[in-house]
C-alpha cells in the first residue's frame, strides 16, 4: 500500500530531530563532501531513522539508492518520503521474496562504490554474479548474521574487497543488539498480540548480545523468563543473571511466549512444536525467518488461520494452538516501530562513518573482513555522552604512567 507522505516526513524530521550524533556527522559531510561523484547502495530496513542516514550520506555528495533489508520491515510512510526527497527506494511493506530479490539486485545494478548491507544479502548477490570487484571499494555490514556470513565468504578465500564489520563495534552490539534488540522486541510483540507479559511464561532462545536485551526486558515486564542456550559459557551467563536454563524441548511445554534470537535455523522446529503448551506465542527477533520452523508448522497444522494482521493461529490435531508473530520474522520491525532512534543513532553514525573510511581507503584496504577503526567508536561514543550532559574524568599522568609500567606492584 503506498505510504502517506506527510506523516513519512513528520516521520523522518522527529527521527533526524532525536538522532545528534548523526546529525553532527551529517554537518562535516555537508562541508567536507567525502562522497562526491560516488554511488551507495543501501539493504537497510527501510523505515525514518534509515531515511535519516540515506539523506546524510547524501549530504556528503553521494548518489544513494536504497533497498529493503528485508520484505517485512518497511515502513511505506518513510518510503513515501524517501522518494520525494528524490532517494530510490526499492520497498513496500509485506512485498514478496522475489521483489525483495529484485530490489537488491537493483542496488548491484546502480553499480556501487559503497555497499551498506544488513545481512549480506547484497555482497552475497554481487559474489554470486562477478568476480571481480570493478569499482567497488567496499562494504559496512549491520548485523550479526552478516557477519557470520562475511567471514565464511572471507575463509572460502572468495571476498573480493573489504567489509567493515561494524556489528561488532562496542558502540554499535553493546546497544543496539542488546538494549535496541531487547526494547523493540517487546515493542513488536505487544503491538502484534496487545497481551500481558507478567505472569508469563517467557523462554529466550540465544543468550547473545540481543538475548541478553530482550530476557531482562521481559523481566522487567514481569515475565517468569527461561533461557535455552548451546554456549556453556553464555548458558553460565543467563544462570547467574537469574533466569533459568534448560533445553527447548524442556521450556516448550511450558511456554506462554518463545522469542528466538540466535541467528540459527530450526531453533523451534517439529519436537518442540508436538509438546508446545496450548496458546504459546512463537516470536522471532533473529535475522532471518528461520529460527522457527515454519515448514514444521505448517506440517503440523490442521488449520491455520490470520487471527489478528500479524499474528496467524497453527491449530494442531489435538487441538493445541500455537501463534505465530510477524510470520516469523524479525518481530521488532515487522510487527513494531524498530529500534529506538536514539540507538539507531549510534549504529548510523558508525554505518556513515565507516562507509566514509571506505570512500577514502577502501582501495588501499586488504579485501578482508576489518573492524571498524578504533577512532570511529570513540568518536561515536564522545558525540553520544555529549548531549546526555555525562561527563568524563581524564587520568592524570601519573595515572597514564602507572598504566603503561611494569615495574609498580605489591
Ligand atoms: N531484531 C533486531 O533488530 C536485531 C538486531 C541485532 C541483531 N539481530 C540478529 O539477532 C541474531 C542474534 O544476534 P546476537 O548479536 O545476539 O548474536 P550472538 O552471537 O551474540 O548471540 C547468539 C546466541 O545464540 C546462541 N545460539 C545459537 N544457536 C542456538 C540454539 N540452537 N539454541 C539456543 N541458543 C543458540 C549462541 O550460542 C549465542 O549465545 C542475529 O541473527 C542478528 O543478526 C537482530
Amino acid at each position: 500500500m503506498p505510504g502517506d507522505l506527510e506523516r513519512g516526513r513528520q516521520k523522518v524530521v522527529w527521527a533526524e530531530d532525536h538522532m545528534p550524533v548523526l546529525g553532527g556527522v551529517r554537518r562535516r559531510f555537508e562541508a567536507e563532501q567525502p562522497f562526491a561523484g560516488l554511488t551507495l547502495s543501501l539493504v537497510l530496513h527501510v523505515e525514518a531513522k534509515t531515511a535519516a542516514l540515506a539523506l546524510a550520506l547524501r549530504a556528503g555528495g553521494a548518489r544513494v539508492h536504497l533497498a529493503a533489508g528485508n520484505p517485512l520491515s518497511t515502513d511505506d510512510d518513510a518510503v513515501a518520503a524517501l522518494r520525494d526527497r528524490g532517494i530510490a527506494t526499492h520497498a513496500e511493506k509485506g512485498e514478496s521474496v522475489a521483489a525483495y530479490r529484485d530490489g537488491v539486485r537493483a542496488m548491484l545494478d546502480a553499480d556501487p562504490d559503497v555497499i551498506v548491507d544488513d545481512g549480506a544479502d547484497l555482497v552475497a548477490l554481487v559474489h554470486q554474479t562477478r568476480t571481480e570487484r570493478g569499482r567497488i571499494r567496499g562494504s559496512t555490514e549491520e548485523t550479526t548474521t552478516g557477519v557470520t556470513r562475511l567471514k565464511a565468504l572471507e575463509r572460502s578465500g572468495k571476498l573480493l574487497f573489504p567489509a567493515i564489520d561494524v556489528n561488532d563495534a562496542a558502540m554499535k552490539h553493546l546497544f543496539d543488539n542488546r538494549y535496541g534488540t531487547g526494547q523493540s522486541t517487546i515493542d513488536g510483540i505487544l503491538s502484534a498480540t496487545n497481551l500481558l507479559i507478567a505472569g508469563r511464561v517467557c523462554v529466550v532462545a540465544g543468550y547473545g548480545w540481543c538475548g541478553k536485551g530482550v530476557a531482562a526486558r521481559l523481566r522487567g515486564l514481569g515475565g517468569d523468563v527461561i533461557v535455552t542456550e548451546i554456549d556453556a559459557v553464555r548458558a553460565l551467563e543467563a544462570r547467574l543473571d537469574g533466569f533459568r536454563v534448560m533445553p527447548m524441548l524442556d521450556a516448550a511445554p511450558q511456554a506462554d511466549l518463545i522469542v528466538t534470537v540466535t541467528g540459527s535455523r530450526d531453533v523451534v522446529r517439529a519436537d518442540h512444536l508436538r509438546v508446545l503448551k496450548d496458546g504459546c506465542l512463537l516470536a522471532n527477533s533473529g535475522h532471518f525467518d528461520v529460527e522457527i520452523s515454519k515448514p514444521d508448522l505448517e506440517g503440523l497444522a490442521i488449520a491455520h488461520a490470520r487471527v489478528r494482521p500479524q499474528v496467524e493461529e497453527y491449530r494442531f490435531a489435538d487441538g493445541r494452538r500455537a501463534y505465530l508473530l510477524g510470520e516469523g520474522r524479525l518481530v521488532n520491525l515487522a510487527a513494531g516501530q524498530g529500534h529506538p532512534v536514539e540507538i539507531m543513532d549510534l549504529s548510523f553514525a558508525l554505518q556513515a562513518l565507516s562507509a566514509e573510511h571506505l570512500a577514502r581507503h577502501g582501495r588501499t584496504l586488504a579485501p578482508r573482513v576489518h573492524a571498524v577503526p578504533e577512532a570511529i567508536d570513540r568518536a561515536v561514543a564522545e558525540a553520544a555522552l555529549a548531549p546526555l550532559e555525562v561527563g568524563l574524568d581524564r587520568a592524570t599522568e601519573e595515572q597514564v604512567r602507572y598504566a603503561a609500567s611494569w615495574e609498580g606492584g605489591t
